[in-house]
């Protein structure tokens, strides 16, 4: 068996070998996404010590609005309220008193959390606000004795919560320059398609499935390989690759010279807006972060916001998609597409067309997670190839890796 290494130089000119001499060019080992100990240390050092991105805001729009999720990685289950003054906070879900579950996983609107059990009741911004027999408890103090807290921010409309007592950075700390390229763009959009699958497989293989382009001409053959490659770029090269540090973003090709098929002509022409390739009318209303090369034949971009929430952004709607860990080799992946909200009904066709279609596609993606988590798991093979290209799966190992040590190093 060839011994590993994932630093070896690289003697070809490759691009991104040369742009991220750091992630290095050799094999990389399956261990991360086999072995039980590597995940206990995601767990501890990178989840919890994380900023997770946990709900879009429309999801929860009026006062009393909340939403329960058990949040596997974490060991916790969380809600997310709106208050009476609007504010968004965030709670560990258990009671304080002798801390049975209070919600169930799911939405709804309350005016107070009562926990079942004995009744205990809490306000909306986690206030013990009743109890019976209060003078039965020793050392009592109510405002000492409300939900548990968790840190809440939020970003472009999306919810991040981190579970640590104090993080180590703000939202805008940890996203750096992710926080500002996104500006105002997903503001109008509506959510039309949603799709949520638990796969077995590590969650790091479901990023590396999509935050790659080069399987796209193949895998995708069927749903969207003559739209992302053609004469000029038969195998989906893409315009770029960028890291900015944890996090990273990839520029998708799209061949100009695809000929869309019956139904997309209907969907495209009845609707204001193109699918694909972007059209100079779309492009000039982007965000300067982007499709940052402006490039006409472009279909969307790959970003990842470290550590686990992706969002494919286009012209006409995005899709934005969390790799939730629940195991080692077990995963489940919440999709949801977004499409402008439609004003006609050339709007409707052209927004279902869109999310019937982005779903497929990705279904197709999770079509190989199995697999290749069963092929890791054989030990047939100690370590995969990665071409130039699949820099970014190198980059999504080699961060949280890098990661968990930093953390070991100042608090083991
Ligand atoms: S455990 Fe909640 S009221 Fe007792
Ligand atoms: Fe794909």
């Amino acid at each position: 068996m060839e011994p590993l290494n994932i630093a070896a130089p690289s003697n070809l000119d490759r691009k991104y070998a040369r742009k991220y001499p750091e992630l290095g060019a050799g094999r990389l080992p399956v261990d991360d996404c086999i072995s039980q100990e590597y995940y206990g240390l995601e767990k501890k050092y990178l989840f919890k010590r994380s900023w997770i991105c946990v709900a879009r805001h429309t999801e929860i729009p009026n006062v009393g609005d909340y939403l329960v999720k058990d949040i596997a990685v974490l060991d916790t289950s969380v809600t997310v309220v709106r208050g009476r003054d609007k504010k968004l906070r965030a709670f560990h879900n258990y009671c304080p008193h002798r801390l049975n579950k209070i919600n169930k996983p799911g939405r709804g609107n309350c005016k107070a959390f009562i926990c079942r059990f004995h009744g205990w009741t809490f306000d909306l911004d986690g206030r013990l606000a009743h109890l019976d027999n209060e003078h039965l408890f020793a050392d009592f103090q109510r405002e000492k004795n409300g939900l548990h807290s968790i840190h809440l921010e939020e970003w472009e409309g999306f919810v991040f919560i981190n579970i640590e007592d104090k993080p180590q950075e703000t939202l805008k700390e940890w996203m750096g320059p992710m926080y500002d390229r996104f500006s105002g763009y997903f503001d109008g959009y509506k959510l039309t398609g949603h799709l949520s699958v638990e796969m077995a497989c590590n969650w790091k293989l479901s990023i590396d499935s999509q935050t790659e382009a080069y399987h796209a001409p193949n895998l995708h053959a069927r749903t969207l390989g003559e739209a992302v490659s053609g004469k000029e770029n038969p195998t989906s090269l893409f315009h770029s690759i960028d890291f900015h540090g944890r996090h990273m973003t990839a520029a998708t090709y799209a061949n100009p010279g695809y000929i869309p098929t019956p139904s997309e002509i209907i969907a495209g022409t009845n609707a204001s807006r193109t699918l694909y390739p972007a059209s100079a009318e779309t492009l000039d209303k982007l965000p300067e972060g982007i499709n940052s090369g402006r490039h006409r034949d472009w279909i969307f971009d790959l970003d990842l916001v470290f550590p686990n929430f992706g969002i494919f952004p286009s012209s006409g709607y995005f899709i934005a998609q969390w790799f939730w860990p629940e195991g080692v080799n077990k995963t489940r992946l919440d999709v949801m597409v977004y499409t402008y909200e439609p004003t006609t009904i050339g709007d409707v066709i052209a927004a279902e067309n869109t999310h019937v279609h982005m779903l497929d596609v990705l279904r197709e993606d999770f079509s190989t997670l199995e697999g290749t988590q069963e092929g890791m798991e054989s030990g047939v093979q100690p370590a995969i190839l990665l071409c130039d290209e699949e820099v970014t799966v190198r980059h999504t190992h080699y961060v949280v890796d890098q990661y968990i040590r930093a953390q070991r190093a100042l608090r083991p």
